[in-house]
């Protein structure tokens, strides 16, 4: 199915209306990614850019596809690996023996791997973690979907897990997928969430966020914004895990950057 180009004075139309949906910023550059994404909806309702962009905004069923297409889903269980062994030697001994039962929250979850991978380690985790929760969210209905679900491919499995951990965190299902063990599912629950509305009343409060790789899509003004909502999230020196190539310097004066062996956490501070 080949991609149909979208005609110029389409581009604003649309990157406005994804940057006021999802926060994630285009711009006329990127205009190969809406016809690239676009063009399967495209091709089955039999409609143009200014005629699907119209429909959107009237059918949230396909608001919703139109969102989960346009956002990027890419991760992998224990993706970048050094948050996550931050995560089992430092964080949680620490925020275990101070706190006892921890929220934990992964905003920004697409199809589960990080939410998943969290879980792992607490379950793994010599220590009590009964009354442990994680909370996982996203944007996309399909992303959380799939989150929820718990299966995942061949492929989706061997990204980041050893053979030793694929039978250790899956069972094979009849269809040969594989499902994420039942002790690992139990603390998670899934929401649609929003990161560019106010989501302080619906998130209870949290001893750790993990929010990577989805603020590198907003303007840096919704970055404020969110780091300051996030602050607001955290329990007093709750702890915000960013990705590498992320920062909160110059953005957010809430936390105070800490690092443990070379890997860089955030600390809520007012
Ligand atoms: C690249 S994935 C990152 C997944 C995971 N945090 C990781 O680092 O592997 C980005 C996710 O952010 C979600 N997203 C984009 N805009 C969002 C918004 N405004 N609110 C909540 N989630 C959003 C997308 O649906 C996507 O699943």
């Amino acid at each position: 199915m080949s991609a149909l180009p979208m005609p110029p004075q389409d581009v604003p139309a649309w990157c406005q209306y994804i940057l006021q949906l999802s926060g994630v910023v285009l711009d006329a550059n990127k205009s190969y990614l809406f016809e690239s994404r676009l063009s399967p909806i495209l091709h089955r309702l039999g409609c143009g850019y200014a005629e699907l962009l119209a429909r959107s905004k009237l059918e949230p069923k396909l608001q919703a596809e139109v969102i989960d297409v346009m956002t990027t889903h890419e991760t992998s269980f224990f993706r970048d690996s050094t948050p996550f062994t931050l995560l089992r030697q430092f964080l949680l001994p620490q925020l275990l023996s101070s706190h006892g039962k921890l929220r934990i929250w992964s905003a920004a979850c697409s199809t589960g791997q990080e939410p998943y991978s969290i879980s792992f380690i607490l379950h793994d985790s010599q220590q009590d973690v009964s009354g442990c929760q994680i909370l996982a969210t996203d944007i996309s209905a399909h992303a959380l979907a799939v989150a929820q679900a718990a299966e995942y491919s061949d492929f989706e499995i061997h990204r980041g897990l050893d053979p030793h951990a694929v039978h250790r965190y899956f069972e094979k299902t009849p269809q040969q997928h594989w499902r994420v063990r039942p002790p690992y599912q139990k603390d998670l629950s899934f929401k649609q969430l929003n990161l560019i509305e106010d989501f302080r009343s619906v998130v209870p409060p949290q001893h750790l966020v993990f929010c990577r790789n989805v603020a590198i899509y907003f303007s840096l003004e919704t970055r404020r914004i969110l780091y300051d909502r996030l602050a607001d999230c955290l329990l007093p020196g709750g702890i915000l895990v960013i990705s590498s190539t992320e920062s909160l310097v110059g953005i957010s004066e809430r936390f105070i950057q800490e690092d443990h062996q070379g890997v860089k956490y955030y600390r809520k501070i007012r």
